[in-house]
């Protein structure tokens, strides 16, 4: 076969093996296969040497076009292969826009945030402002300012967490109304939502964190009829209806007298149930007047200015609004419960 005859055939096979090239890889493989330096063209025009002067220019010519054909069939290949891979990607990957997606899922609040926001509009209705504290406080916030004493047995009524630098967790949102006295001028009217902390035994109606709103109201000639008043208010707009309650004496040492406010347990419509440890009452409601001792510890003239507080307590309200029968709910994070609301 001639040296001519061999570069066609070189040709030929060249364009057969680079159209049937798949892929990027394969095609370079091929082209060095081919025009590389050890390619097949190289070898052979080793056969160059034998020929005369004359025929070396022709076949050397020849063998020229052979490499520039090859090269285009290369890069003819190369953009083919390249739009049949966009080609590919647009069908497979197109986007229906109008094709309806699964359902979307959306939080909630969690039924204290809830009913937490609810209470602070009816109070700012009443003309109350809002306030915050932290939850790591001094002893002195805590207990020490509210008339505990260092050792005030009632200290043992709470059990505490207390931190290492000698701090304690709140146990409850009281020591916000020591910030309220120490910040604000009388007359005013605070409510103060907040998380709280007790080292307690955890069971259907007991947590170590929960929620409570303290509520203060300082002023001239502040008595219990505002207290009750205001609870009553409160607690009708709360639960919509109207609410049996009783008030027993309790002790609290920044109050004075103090009351505990029940209500008729709404779990088992004052029956007897594990909420309310068959009793038929719920405890929902520490309140009172404010001790003397805790408006002159926040050098206030006790003769002049008198107050009322309480303690809301968000948990046992939001078991008494949907008929909860287990407090450890709340924290539990389980989504078939929270979904409820
Ligand atoms: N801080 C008290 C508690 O958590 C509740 C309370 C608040 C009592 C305000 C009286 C007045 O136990």
């Amino acid at each position: 076969m001639s040296l001519t005859q061999e570069i066609e055939n070189l040709i030929k096979e060249a364009e057969a093996a680079v159209i049937a090239s798949k892929s990027d890889e394969e095609l370079d493989q091929n082209k060095n296969n081919f025009i590389g330096k050890k390619g097949k063209l190289t070898s052979v025009l080793k056969g160059l040497a034998s020929l005369s002067v004359e025929e070396k220019k022709t076949t050397g010519k020849l063998a020229n076009e052979a490499q520039v054909k090859i090269e285009s069939f290369v890069e003819a290949q190369r953009k083919k292969i390249k739009e049949e891979f966009y080609e590919v990607k647009l069908k497979n990957e197109f986007f229906d826009s109008l094709k309806s997606l699964p359902p979307l899922e959306r939080g909630t609040l969690h039924p204290i945030s809830q009913i937490q926001y609810e209470i602070e509009d009816i109070f700012t209705s009443m003309g109350f402002s809002i306030m915050d504290g932290p939850e790591v406080e001094t002893d002195e916030n805590n207990f020490g300012a509210l008339n505990f004493t260092e050792d005030h047995p009632a200290r043992d009524m709470q059990d505490t967490f207390y931190t290492k630098d000698g701090n304690l967790l709140r146990t409850h949102t009281s020591a916000i109304q020591v910030r309220a006295l120490r910040n604000l001028k009388p007359p005013f009217r605070i409510i103060a939502p907040g998380r709280v902390f007790r080292y307690e035994e955890v069971d259907a109606s007991h947590e170590n964190t929960f929620y409570q709103v303290e509520g203060m109201v300082v002023g001239e000639g502040i008595s219990i009829a505002h207290l009750i008043y205001t609870m009553e208010t409160l607690l009708s707009r709360i639960f919509r209806r109207e609410v049996k309650t009783r008030l027993r004496p309790g002790y609290f040492p920044f109050v004075e007298p103090g009351f505990e406010l029940d209500i008729n347990c709404l779990v088992c419509e004052g029956k007897g149930c594990s909420v309310c440890k068959q009793s038929g009452w719920l405890e929902l409601l520490p309140c009172g007047l404010v001790h003397p001792n805790v408006l002159e510890h926040a050098k206030l003239d006790s003769k002049k200015w008198s107050g009322f507080a309480f303690g809301l307590g968000l948990d046992r309200l939001v078991m008494m609004r949907y008929g909860i029968n287990d407090i450890r709910y709340f924290q539990s994070g389980n989504l078939r419960f929270l979904n409820q609301f």
